[in-house]
């Protein structure tokens, strides 16, 4: 087949797969193949069982694979045929140097600019798709533009804004498509081409161009914003958890002021995920270096905040339980950092689990999508962690029940058969208030959720 562009994406994970996937399915004329080094990966994508857990992704990718659709690890032979390349590897944040625990890690990123410009034997458009620091575009500019072969890069920034388990419903009808590049008449084409991708299914009025780094920092900007409005609502919840108001009253009295909203502020254990942490301490990082103490300071409590709502919960349990885990077997409900993805990255039940653990509770833990990557984050526990799929299986002899993540399935079990099979007096804290509380405590559980008068027998 002749296909008109040739797209290529390196790194297939959580943003490369399902982009390039939605890019593939929309536009037949286009061959896009996604390349990793990981070829367990590749394997998986090639595979019926797909390496993520994405509600409608399966089918997107089973219409397209095999016909306009690749997955490989053949790096260099993309590179060499690509006219388009994305660049969507792992940017996690700097655990080593200068920089440590705040800037992004940027060692993928540049292993990949540099295998660019070693294969490459024609000009090509690079799309920053990972998140970036901001001026990392120039960055790769500089790398990409040693070239001595008459072979020209032109590099542009169009940040994901898709967010894990409703990553196909955000892509087929994204908010905006955002694509920044340099106002030179390089610059300008490249976008134009981007901007021709996304207008096969995008309408124009979606479709926004910026500079290259104003786009770079409205990524950074837009998941700082998210995540300090869970910080603002989890922040409330402690207080409301002192006056005995309600954060679900509060919040939906405060979201029904159109200029506030109402999406993004149930309050929970606290926000995961791979983005939010990273992109606000990147954020914290750049405003320090341009010496904006205060604006890092800012940002940075955004994160502390959190860190206070995860630690807020386990010292609650702790204290309701007569002030000893010890021993107690405690199932937790949910691992994956929020509900419909198995993605456990930064999941606030890594680090409530491993609290418990520090306090010598015994874990059972419970997830319908993410019991491998837990038995993974959690590797040197064992054995006093254990993993079951079955919530039921996790419950049976348990003094407690924490819910992490606020899967459906949680809401509707037969909880007066779990409550037969726990230990008395049993509990239940329930981390994203999803389920119904008076109704636990007629069963007879003492009932702890976030931000709301707990019930109790006790
Ligand atoms: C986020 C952004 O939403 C997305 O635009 C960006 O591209 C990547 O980062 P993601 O991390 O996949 O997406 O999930 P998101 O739905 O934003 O949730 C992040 C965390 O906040 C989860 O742990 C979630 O449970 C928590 N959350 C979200 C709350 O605690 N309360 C809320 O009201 C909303
Ligand atoms: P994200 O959530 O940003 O998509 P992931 O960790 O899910 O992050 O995916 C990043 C992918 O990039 C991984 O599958 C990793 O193996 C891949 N990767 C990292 N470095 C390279 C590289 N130099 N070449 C190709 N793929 C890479």
């Amino acid at each position: 087949m002749n296909y008109s562009k040739h797209i290529l994406c390196i790194g297939a994970g959580y943003v490369g797969g399902p982009t390039m996937a939605m890019i593939a399915y929309k536009c037949p004329r286009y061959r896009v193949t996604v390349v990793d080094i990981n070829p367990a990966r590749i394997l998986q994508w090639q595979s019926d069982d797909l390496p993520i857990y994405e509600p409608g992704l399966d089918d997107i990718v089973r219409s397209a694979r095999g016909k306009n659709l690749f997955f490989s690890t053949d790096i260099e032979t993309g590179i060499r045929e690509a006219d388009i390349i994305f660049v969507s590897v792992n940017t996690p944040t700097k655990s080593f140097g200068v920089g440590a625990g705040m800037a992004a890690d940027l060692q993928y990123w540049e292993k990949t600019a540099r295998q660019i410009l070693n294969v490459s034997t024609t000009s090509k458009i690079i799309v920053e798709k990972s998140t970036l620091p901001v001026k990392t575009a120039k960055a790769m500019e500089r790398i990409l533009s040693s070239t001595t072969n008459g072979v020209h890069f032109e590099v542009v920034s169009n940040p994901e804004f898709l967010a894990e388990g409703s990553a196909v419903r955000d892509l087929e009808n994204p908010d905006r498509v955002l694509i920044g590049s340099r106002q030179t008449p390089g610059g300008l084409s490249a976008r134009d081409e981007l901007v021709e991708i996304y207008a096969n299914w995008v309408p124009p009025d979606k479709i926004l161009t910026v500079d290259i780094w104003s786009s770079e920092l409205s990524k950074l900007v837009a998941n700082a914003f998210l995540a300090q409005r869970i910080s603002s609502i989890n922040a409330i919840s402690s207080l409301c958890e002192k006056t005995d108001a309600d954060i679900t009253q509060v919040a939906r009295a405060v979201g029904m002021d159109t200029r506030i909203g109402n999406r993004f502020l149930n309050a929970s254990v606290g926000f995961g995920g791979s983005c939010f942490k990273k992109d606000i301490l990147n954020l914290v990082y750049i405003c320090r270096y341009y010496g904006l103490n205060e604006v890092a300071d800012y940002w940075e409590h955004v994160t502390r905040i959190n860190d206070f709502q995860k630690e807020r919960f386990v010292t609650n349990m702790l204290n309701v339980m007569f002030n000893t885990l010890a021993g107690k077997r405690i199932a937790m409900f949910g691992f994956a950092f929020k509900a419909d993805t198995g993605d456990t990255r930064e999941s606030p039940a890594i680090y409530i689990a491993k609290r418990l653990l520090e306090e010598q509770a015994e874990l059972v833990i419970s997830d319908p999508r993410a019991i491998d990557n837990a038995r993974d984050d959690l590797k040197d526990y064992l054995p006093r962690v254990s993993f079951t799929p079955d919530p039921y299986v996790a419950a049976a002899k348990s003094h407690a029940i924490a819910l992490m993540t606020e899967w459906d399935d949680y809401r509707y079990l037969d909880y007066e058969s779990i409550h037969r099979s726990m230990i008395k007096p049993a509990f239940i804290f329930d981390g994203r208030n999803v389920l119904d509380h008076r109704r636990l405590f007629e069963i007879g559980f003492n009932v702890y959720p976030v931000g709301k008068p707990v019930l109790t027998h006790l």
